[in-house]
């Protein structure tokens, strides 16, 4: 896994010279009412549902940050002390009966309830790297997979074509296709996939990049296995390792050197770099299929507490915009989920 990730920045550094030209002029942004009616016109339009990661259950647990984390951000996310989040898992997709047996994206979306009212919010994948490395170049992919109307599938000639002018796009589907079908909700990594400085009480800006590791270690399905468990295993498989205490992940931040690349997400850190715990989520309650407190939040990685920085990633507050948009969309037409 390790040796594939640093394979995979290699190859998107190489290829964001190569590039350069190939995406539209980042001083052009997608309106967000645009945005969403692309993943609708390119998805289809699943009423109530979120447009990206449609099946989800919602869960809560709690955080507690270490020592580590205190002396890299003043955040209270690390007070030490318990913090409620709330949870939410899903598959990656806008199709509310995606299935579970494929080697697609998994999400872990958190909310930390911090005191004095002050919120956390972030969308973690399970790919070290995003689809695309700008909000235009993420907008033209979505277009170039658009069906065609007589043949109901895409272009192939179109996805060739936008492909081949913007190679990053290709390097999370080659991830997942690397990777096994995640036994579990809880048995796979999930990444932050953007860079966010940790400010700390002398003021000493630290960027970096998290993963959620499961600390019971990462567990995939064989072929075989992933077609015996059929489409819609993921909802009781981790009610039940909940209910056994087992599912828990590391927060851990891989720190960044000067000259790495951080602002973007399709070039992970470099092969490593120090990683530093920063607490510890475990996972106490999952909620019923289409219930539960996540159901109306919308996971806006810009919600940063005080302590946390983005980074000039342009995917990074490209996200708060089409996410309010879709959060009034899915509102008004009822909010769902599988
Ligand atoms: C401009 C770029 C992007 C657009 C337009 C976009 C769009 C969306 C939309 C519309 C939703 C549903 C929001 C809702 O209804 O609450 C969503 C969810 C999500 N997105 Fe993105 N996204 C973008 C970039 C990214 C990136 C870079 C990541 C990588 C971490 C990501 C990860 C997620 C996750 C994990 C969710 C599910 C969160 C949940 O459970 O509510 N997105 N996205």
């Amino acid at each position: 896994m390790t040796k594939l990730v640093l394979s995979a920045a290699a190859a998107a550094s190489a290829m964001l010279a190569a590039s350069a030209y190939a995406q539209s002029p980042a001083a052009t942004p997608v309106d967000p009412n645009t945005f969403l009616n692309q993943f609708e016109s390119t998805f289809g339009k699943f009423e109530g549902f979120r447009r990206s990661g449609a099946k989800g259950v919602c869960a809560v647990g709690e955080f507690v940050g270490t020592a580590d984390a205190r002396a890299l951000s003043t955040s209270s996310a690390f007070s030490g002390k318990p913090v409620p989040v709330v949870v939410r898992f899903s598959v990656g997709g806008a199709n509310p009966k995606a299935p579970d047996n494929a080697k697609s994206q998994r999400n872990l979306a958190l909310q930390f309830d911090l005191p004095g009212g002050e919120v956390w919010q972030m969308g973690n994948i399970s790919a070290p790297v995003f689809g695309a490395s700008s909000p235009q170049q993420f907008f033209g992919r979505l277009a170039s997979l658009q069906p065609d109307p007589a043949t109901k599938a895409a272009d192939p000639a179109k996805v060739k074509a936008f492909a081949d002018a913007n190679p990053e796009v290709l390097l999370q589907g080659k991830y997942f296709a690397s990777q096994p079908v995640p036994a579990s909700f809880g048995s796979v990594n999930y990444w932050g996939v953007h860079a966010f400085g940790f400010v700390n009480a002398s003021g000493n800006k630290q960027f970096g990049k998290w993963i959620f590791e499961p600390v019971g270690g990462l567990q995939g399905l064989t072929d075989d296995e992933a077609k015996a468990k059929g489409p819609a295993f993921l909802f009781d498989d981790l009610r039940q390792r909940v209910k056994d205490g087992q599912v828990a992940f590391n927060f851990n931040l891989e720190l960044a050197e000067p000259n790495d690349k951080i602002d973007s997400a399709t070039v992970p850190l470099p092969e490593g770099r120090k990683k530093v715990n920063l607490g510890l989520l475990k996972i106490t309650s999952v909620s019923e299929d289409g219930a539960g407190p996540c159901l109306t939040i919308t996971y806006n990685p810009m919600v940063l507490p005080k302590g946390i920085e983005p980074s000039a990633d342009p995917m990074l507050a490209a996200r708060a915009a089409p996410y309010a948009v879709g959060l009034g969309r899915r509102l008004t037409e009822g909010a769902k989920q599988q």
